[in-house]
């Protein structure tokens, strides 16, 4: 017998409700139907680091709005003009017309100020967005195979979002922007033989010239823009092509993915959260003063203001540069400036050249050519892990130095000393840094053993009639006793082909030591997980 609800409306085919009609009008017309069905049910794992690349994906829509509102009164011109407008102490001063029109979006343009605020404080977001999902893809191990490839196209986004943030903060010309400039010009110059050479191509002449904001602005909001958007499309078309990774945990494998359908779970929530990230944003680019131009002044290439600093961003290059001896090499006419070449060209080029490779470094350790959906808890990669807590401390050093003036002017405190302190700590930081996150890692990884075999502390003392004083232990559940216990534990690799039957050494015999080397050091020491057996026994064995 069959029973009918009358607030239901009989299928008859033919849609009745407006959205059921654009979609049949479209359908009839592009035959999307079938691939929206199927893609839209896609499944997407859930977890809160996964919201991470949204946060990038909205910072970035918010830039573009703003942005775009920017332009309409932004004039790219390094014309001198006199300003006339409401701001009265710069009343009368000769400078360019993109300082002119700056003032003049943050004083004359309904909304100016507020969209000034959003775009530099989404900028801020976003690089910072992009900087904490890549380290979350670099810990969890997210880049390895199948997602290389993925994991490149991001490397490119990161630098593209840092040269995007330095070619915007230099457009409105004032002295702090004109004075980031200078550095970059110095940069520039300091790599011998095409240096002096990049640098007239540049600015167009001798620095400041009258071009490079011209230039600077074609470059932010076209050229670095639409590599950004293609990339993202890119990387976002492999997300969904490769499927997302999962953690570990019942019923999940390598083969599957297990979490909600996009349409209408993940819609919904990727719609809601962009309003708060927008939200946030928003809120803070009209309640917190950011980049107050007027303040600063035009740019004038013979000053400069005390206690200027660049965007976060930017801040491990201006410590690199603060930290850095004046060493500089006189030959034949040719000046070789080490001082500004080695921290502001060749460091960050071995720390971004590392960044990009490190996920085929790992691969070649390890000898793994297998593909990996499920993610590596950070502790039970010890290595790795302590190799990116190194870089990330290495990079902090870097940026505190970026800041000595500040910290020495607030608290009161020399600047040598700050700078001295940096220069040790940037080599015996990140050797104690990884030291400590290994040994870290291990320690969470005997926690994890013992929490398998004896239970979680409930935090139950109870007393024995003899008077000992013990606590409860509660027993795992199935599934957090298998979260615990699924990964792999690695074992060096065994290479033998160091010699070959004659006992000479095989053709690439160095390659094989340095690999057999660099496997012992991955994973000589590591902590046995609690086998089935050792569990059996401890649960019929009397504990707890
Ligand atoms: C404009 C910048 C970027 C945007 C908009 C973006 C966006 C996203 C989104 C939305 C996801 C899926 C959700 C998630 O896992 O967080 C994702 C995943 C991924 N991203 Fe990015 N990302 C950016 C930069 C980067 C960078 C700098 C890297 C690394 C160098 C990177 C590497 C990856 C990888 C390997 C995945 C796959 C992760 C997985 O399946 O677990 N992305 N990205």
């Amino acid at each position: 017998m069959t029973t009918e609800n009358p607030s239901v409306t009989p299928y008859t085919g033919t849609p009745t409700t407006p959205a059921g009609k654009v979609g049949d009008y479209l359908d009839q017309r592009l035959g999307i139907a079938g691939a929206a069905k199927k893609n839209l049910r896609k499944i997407f794992p859930d977890h809160w680091s996964f919201m991470l690349g949204e946060i990038c994906l909205y910072s970035f829509i918010i830039l573009l709005l703003s942005g775009i509102f920017l332009t309409f009164f932004f004039t790219p011109s390094m014309n001198e003009v006199t300003y006339n407008g409401s701001y009265t102490p710069l009343d009368g001063i000769k400078m360019s017309e993109a300082y002119a029109s700056t003032l003049n979006i943050s004083f004359d343009v309904r909304g100016g100020l507020l969209m000034r605020q959003i775009h530099h404080w989404a900028a801020l977001v976003f690089v910072m967005a992009i900087t904490v999902h890549m380290l979350r893809i670099f810990f969890t191990g997210a880049f390895r195979k199948p997602r290389e490839l993925n994991w490149l196209i991001g490397f490119g986004l990161f630098v593209l979002a840092l040269l995007e943030g330095f070619a915007g903060y230099s457009l409105p010309d004032d002295l702090l922007s004109g004075t980031g400039l200078r550095i970059a010009d110095g940069v520039i110059l300091s790599i011998p033989i095409v240096g002096t050479y990049v640098s007239f191509f540049l600015f167009g002449g001798q620095f400041p010239g009258t071009m490079i904001v011209q230039r600077l602005f074609t470059i932010h909001i076209l050229l670095v823009p639409g590599l950004i958007l293609g990339l993202i499309t890119a990387h976002l078309i492999l997300v969904f092509y490769q499927k997302h990774t999962q953690w570990a945990g019942p019923g999940r494998n390598e083969k599957n993915v297990v979490g909600l359908p996009l349409m209408p779970v993940y819609m919904a929530k990727a719609g809601g959260f962009f309003f708060l990230v927008f939200g946030v944003i928003a809120a803070v680019g009209g309640m917190v003063s950011i980049n107050p131009v007027w303040l600063y002044g035009p740019y004038v290439p013979n000053q400069l203001t005390a206690g200027s600093q660049p965007d976060w961003y930017i801040g491990f290059l201006e410590g690199a540069l603060r930290m850095m001896p004046n060493v500089e090499w006189n030959f034949w006419g040719h000046t070789l400036s080490l001082n500004v070449l080695i921290p502001a060209a060749i460091v960050p080029g071995i720390l971004f050249t590392g960044l990009a490779v490190y996920p085929f470094i790992e691969a070649w350790v390890t000898g793994d050519k297998r593909e990996h959906h499920i993610l590596d808890r950070p502790r039970n990669m010890p290595t790795r892990t302590g190799i990116g807590v190194a870089g990330c401390t290495f990079y902090a050093i870097l940026w505190f130095n970026g800041a000595n003036d500040i910290i020495a002017t607030h608290f009161h405190l020399s600047l040598e000393s700050i700078t001295w302190t940096c220069r040790v700590l940037v080599f015996v930081g990140p050797v104690f840094a990884f030291w400590v996150t290994r040994r870290i890692c291990f320690g969470l990884q005997r926690a994890d053993r013992d929490k398998v075999l004896h239970g979680r502390e409930a935090g139950i003392i109870v007393r024995s009639p003899e008077g000992e004083f013990s606590e409860i232990h509660a027993p795992l559940s199935d599934g957090d006793r298998y979260k615990l216990t699924s990964h792999e534990v690695h074992r060096p690799l065994t290479l033998t082909e160091v010699t070959d039957s004659n006992g000479v050494p095989a053709p690439r015999v160095r390659r094989a030591k340095l690999r057999a080397k660099a496997t012992e050091w991955y994973f000589g020491e590591r902590i046995e997980k609690a086998t089935e057996e050792e569990y059996h026994e401890s649960i019929t064995g009397g504990h707890h």
